[in-house]
């Protein structure tokens, strides 16, 4: 899949991941705009936004608790675990999308979450945060402070973690190669990091089986899913080596 650019990669330093859905679709998690996504089946809108949370944080809290226990028991698959291993060849890091923490039990050990994680909450009151392993006895649960708790993730019309944006960004910028796996690219800002990788002379690849809105952008595109393509992307490197 990636020989014809097998030179361009082995000789890449600084390599940029910016994931989505798609490539925690092979653990079994619902992509949110796939064929069987998660706002085919609800409305985003309902359970996304903070207005929703503030009209119904029980529902919220039903919902996000679903989703949580979905994601304990998922397991990295092999394009998490590639990603995590090309860090024996390169300087890797990882711009994620994705709540669900499979980079990092992959063992990918630099992994910059830009929406947050389903296993971090906060109270918007009094700052408190933590992170919690288990499902929730009360829903929804209750701060110390005695105000609603929140799952600390970004909801539409919310900003980004401020430090989080601003570092993904200096990697979006420094990097050799970028590879866009397993998102649609509608969603922004994080749709915004291909365009300044690409202003900064980056070789941007697409690894996707359906087209996106930005495939013209790409460089190299490979349509596949991401679990059977990036083990490749690994061999490049070891025969390299
Ligand atoms: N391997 C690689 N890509 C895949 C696979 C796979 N096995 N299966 C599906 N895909 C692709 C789909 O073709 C699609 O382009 O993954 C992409 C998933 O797109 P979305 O469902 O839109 O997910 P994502 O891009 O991560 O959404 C961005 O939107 O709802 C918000 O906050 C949410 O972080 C999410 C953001």
């Amino acid at each position: 899949m990636f020989e014809e650019i097998a030179e361009k990669i082995k000789d890449s330093k600084k390599i940029v991941f910016v994931t989505g859905a798609g490539i925690s679709q092979e653990s079994g998690i619902p992509t949110f705009r796939g064929k069987d996504g998660l706002w085919g089946k609800y409305d985003a809108m309902q359970l996304a936004t903070i207005n929703a949370f503030y009209d119904n944080p029980q529902l919220v809290w039903e919902w996000y608790n679903e989703r949580r226990n979905n994601i304990f028991s998922a397991k990295p698959n092999l394009g998490h675990k590639a990603i995590a291993e090309l860090e024996k060849y390169a300087e890797v890091t990882v711009l994620t999308q994705n709540i669900d923490g499979l980079h990092q039990r992959a063992g990918s050990s630099k992994v910059l979450e830009l929406h947050g994680s389903i296993i971090k909450i906060k109270c918007t009151v009094c700052g408190f945060n933590e992170e919690i392993l288990t499902e929730f006895e009360e829903v929804p649960p209750i701060c110390k402070c005695g105000n609603i708790l929140r799952p600390d993730v970004v909801w539409f019309g919310e900003l980004l973690p401020q430090d989080v944006w601003q570092e993904a960004m200096i990697h979006s910028n420094q990097c050799d190669i970028m590879v866009i796996v397993g998102t649609s690219l509608v969603v922004s800002p994080a749709n915004t990091l291909p365009i300044y990788a690409k202003q900064n002379n980056a070789f941007l690849i697409e690894v996707n089986p359906e087209e996106t809105i930005m495939s013209a952008d790409m460089d190299f595109s490979v349509r596949s899913s991401s679990a059977v393509s990036l083990p490749e992307l690994v061999s490049i490197f070891k025969k390299s080596k």
